[in-house]
């Protein structure tokens, strides 16, 4: 297994259209994603809650921000999957209609709702119709670069929103933290690059150990929404069911289970930062122990100082972990064939009625 992964000339019958050099760019998307932002400026100031709507890669961006924002932001940040919006969206919520494609339904019937609640709009994507309504309503759009596959844009769909919510940098840390989290993923970005034998890359020892085993990723609390971020990237790039979850919540139910009859195929890795509650981070050792003595188990710790460093560094690691597991498994990483071909079903079933 450890050979193939060093074999640089296997990587291309995988992955022909190169979704390596997407994860390769990540640090330089980062920064770009910040330029992007800069020229643009949130009319009628900061709102009293922000709804972010998208689905999968798109949605992800917005649980990333919502626990940027969790202790710092002087604002509501709420994450919406699917075709409505909360009774309490109004005239004081900015809605961020978050969708790589532009042609998502779920998300343009929630935006579409929460405009007709009177809400203030950001669109955040490449084109599509979301991009037509933007331009036709004269709403702010955050145009995310084309030709990537949605979950791999995931700079471009988070990034503007810390600049935009946060344009003095004091709630959220601004450029100083942008400009260390590009630094710190720079460092990172080479120490997991195709190149770096598996011995020295924990990208590749990641994926290899995960191979013949059902990934199961719990975070912490900065870290939470990183799990999952996790688990949906070694969906859809390996093609693999995944579970997740968070501590403190899996102390409440999940470690049942693993204190019970726990044993399968299961690996556990817990994402660590070393920010955490004093609390949390006193539970991590006993709620280890608890999946060890049944499954093998193991941390992997985020890298730098900043909260934006911190999130990304282990957003990095996993997704190069879930694209080495799709190399060892001969799938495609870029294409999601199976979820394309789902969506056009739905695209030809009748319409999603709109507000
Ligand atoms: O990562 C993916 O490709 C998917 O999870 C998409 O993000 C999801 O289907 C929604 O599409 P979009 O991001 O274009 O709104």
């Amino acid at each position: 297994m450890s050979l193939g992964l060093d074999d640089l000339g296997s990587y291309a019958a995988a992955d022909p259209r190169g979704f390596r050099e997407l994860l390769r760019g990540f640090a330089g998307q980062v920064a770009d994603a910040a330029r992007l932002a800069e020229g643009l400026r949130l009319d009628g100031g900061t709102p009293r809650a922000v709804v972010v709507l998208g689905m999968g890669g798109s949605a992800v961006a917005g649980d990333l921000l919502q626990e940027l924002c969790h202790d710092r932001a002087p604002f509501a940040v709420h994450v919406t999957r699917g075709y409505t919006v909360p009774a309490w969206v109004g005239a004081d919520t900015l809605a961020v209609a978050s969708s790589y494609s532009g042609n998502t339904e779920e998300t343009l019937a929630a935006f579409a709702a929460a405009r007709a609640r009177g809400a203030r709009g950001v669109v955040v994507t490449s084109g599509g119709e979301l991009g037509e309504r933007a331009r036709r309503d004269g709403i702010l759009w955050v145009r995310v670069p084309p030709g990537f596959p949605p979950r791999a844009a995931l700079a471009y769909l988070l990034v503007p929103l810390v600049v935009l919510l946060d344009p003095t940098g004091r709630a959220l840390g601004g450029a100083e933290e942008r400009e260390e989290a590009v630094a710190v993923l720079k460092a990172l970005g080479a120490d997991l690059a195709p190149e770096v034998p598996l011995a020295q890359n924990p990208g590749k020892e990641l994926g290899a150990w995960l191979a013949g085993r059902t990934p199961v990723i719990y975070g912490t609390d900065l870290t939470a929404p990183v799990a999952y971020r996790w688990r949906t990237q070694l969906e859809e790039n390996a093609k693999v069911l995944a579970l997740s979850g968070a501590l403190p919540e899996i102390d409440h139910n999940a470690i049942e289970a693993w204190g019970g009859s726990g044993a399968g195929p299961w690996a556990v890795i817990f994402l660590r930062d070393g920010a955490e509650h004093p609390r949390v981070a006193r539970r991590v050792g006993p709620t280890r122990a608890i999946t060890e003595a049944q499954v093998p188990t193991r941390e992997a710790w985020a890298r730098g100082n900043g909260r934006l460093a911190r999130m990304l560094s282990l957003v990095l690691l996993g997704d190069w972990a879930s694209y080495y597991l799709a190399i060892l498994r001969g799938v495609d990483p870029w294409t999601a064939a199976t979820i394309e071909a789902f969506k056009r079903q739905m695209a030809d079933a009748d319409a999603p009625q709109e507000a």
